[in-house]
Order: structure tokens, then C-alpha cells, then sequence
């Protein structure tokens, strides 16, 4: 397939010039893509840019800031998150949950979207532990960072690309498996995104349950949960709830909306 034939079906499959950036990524620290995308070389944090952005005025659903590199990543719990340049992709979509949507899976269901873009990318099965790290192979390839704000949801999505200098052994990358393409990486991971949040808002939050489920790695696992109490649960999980919530079965039977979750072997 020659390269235009290439660029014409992304832009088809994305509805957004997600190409055209390359041109121009070195000329100019950001780009605005089109009305719906923001590109950035270098952020503090795409989270931070994201609720920046909606300050200064309203963005619509599905608003996404992306970056090449972060210089004060976020991760959950308060800790860093390392977006070294090149290494990685760096995005925050903004998520306008309607009165029906069960907000407490927006989180979950974007994990999911992500394990089915990385499947797609890598040909391995992506899977998400509760709630939302993304692993290949029992291995973190991409952490979720979800922010409540009046707006709406900032979901932020952190994916290796390669593997960063110090990584730990529980992380992979897209280039463990496949061409670690910043591009068809972000295409796949937005394209996802927006078909999933548009048959949720259509068909119900069975829907986005369904999806949550069928792409969760934790179910039927024996875990380790710490609340953020500093709480320790351990039991198998059973389930996940209609709102989210991780069903546990232990000493006693726990219902977890919030922890730190680790696999044990079962
Ligand atoms: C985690 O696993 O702890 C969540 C990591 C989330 C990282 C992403 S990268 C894009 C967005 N911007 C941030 O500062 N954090 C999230």
C-alpha cells in the first residue's frame, strides 16, 4: 500500500488530520489539529493542559490534548508518571458524561477502549486489571489517570511506546510486540475511544459494562487490594459491579471503589 492510500484510510477511519502534524511538529510548540485535537511537543501534563484548555472556553466532547512528552506526568495516587520524549504517548480526552451514563465506569470503560486498541496494534491480548492499567502479558503497558471536573471527565491515558530508561520488569511496550508508531497508536486509541463512548451514549451503560468486563484480566484472579484507608483486602475477585465497583470475596465479602490492586497467583 503506498503511503497516501496509507494517510487517506487513517483519515477516513479518524476524522481528523492526524498526520498532518508531522509536518509541522517541529516548527511550532502546539498545534490545534482541528477544533477537536491539540498537539503538544512538550506539557507539564496533558491533564493539567486539557483543564487549562477549558478555562479559557468550552471544549466539546471528546476534546483531546496530546504530547510527545510530559515534564511533570501524573499518574494515580498522587504518584509521577515518566513520559520520557519519543518513548511514549501522552493523551487527555475530555468525556461529557450524559445523566444516564454510570459514571463510576467512565474510568474502567476507558481502560477498555485502550486494551482493544492495543490489541489491535500489537496482536496480544490486552487486558485490563482493575480498574484501569492496561497489561500485555501481566505487564503494564499503559496506566489511566480519570479527573472529575464541572465539565465533565479529563480521562488521562499514559501508553509505552518503548521502553523507558529504568522501567521496572512489570512494564511492556508497543515495541515489545509490533512498530511503535506514535501515529497509528494515537489513531486506534482515539478511533476507539469515540466509537465506544458513541454506542454507550446510544445503547446504555450494558453496554459499556459488557465491554469492561469481557476485557477484564482481574476477574477470577486471587488479589491483593489496598484501600486508600491503607486498608489490605485479599480474596478473589468475583465481579464487577453495575457501578464499577470490584466484588471481592475474602474473609469476608468486600465491595472496593477505590485501591491499589496486585495479582496473586491463583
Ligand atoms: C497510573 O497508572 O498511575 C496512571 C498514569 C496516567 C498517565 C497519563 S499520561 C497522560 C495524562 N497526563 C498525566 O499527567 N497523567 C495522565
Amino acid at each position: 500500500m503506498d503511503s497516501t492510500k496509507r494517510l487517506t484510510i487513517r483519515l477516513e477511519n479518524l476524522q481528523f488530520s492526524a498526520l498532518r502534524y508531522r509536518l509541522v511538529v517541529n516548527l511550532e510548540k502546539s498545534l490545534a489539529v482541528d477544533a477537536s485535537l491539540v498537539f503538544l511537543e512538550s506539557v507539564d501534563s496533558t491533564n493539567h493542559e486539557l483543564a487549562r484548555l477549558m478555562t479559557t472556553s468550552a471544549k466539546p466532547d471528546l476534546f483531546a490534548v496530546v504530547a510527545a512528552e510530559q515534564t511533570a506526568g501524573r499518574g494515580r495516587l498522587e504518584r509521577s508518571w515518566v513520559s520520557e520524549p519519543g518513548t511514549s504517548i501522552s493523551l487527555s480526552v475530555l468525556l461529557e458524561p450524559t445523566k444516564n451514563v454510570e459514571q463510576g465506569l467512565v474510568p474502567l470503560f476507558v481502560g477498555s477502549c485502550v486494551a482493544r486498541a492495543l490489541s489491535t496494534i500489537t496482536g496480544k491480548d490486552a487486558g485490563v486489571k482493575w480498574p484501569n492499567d492496561v497489561l500485555i502479558d501481566g505487564k503494564k503497558i499503559c496506566g489511566v489517570l480519570s479527573e472529575l471536573k464541572d465539565q465533565g471527565v479529563i480521562a488521562g491515558i499514559g501508553i509505552n511506546l518503548e521502553r523507558q530508561q529504568g522501567a521496572p520488569d512489570t512494564a511492556c511496550a508497543v515495541g515489545d510486540f509490533a512498530s511503535a508508531d506514535f501515529d497509528g497508536a494515537l489513531s486506534m486509541v482515539l478511533a476507539e475511544l469515540r466509537a465506544g463512548w458513541s454506542d454507550w451514549l446510544s445503547e446504555g451503560n450494558d453496554f459499556a459494562l459488557g465491554l469492561i468486563r469481557s476485557t477484564s484480566v482481574t476477574v477470577g484472579m486471587k488479589v491483593r487490594a489496598i484501600m486508600p484507608s491503607g486498608e489490605e483486602v485479599v480474596g478473589t475477585a468475583v465481579s464487577i459491579e453495575s457501578d464499577g465497583r470490584l466484588l471481592i470475596e475474602g474473609s469476608e465479602t468486600y465491595l472496593v471503589s477505590a485501591a491499589d490492586v496486585w495479582h496473586l497467583r491463583n
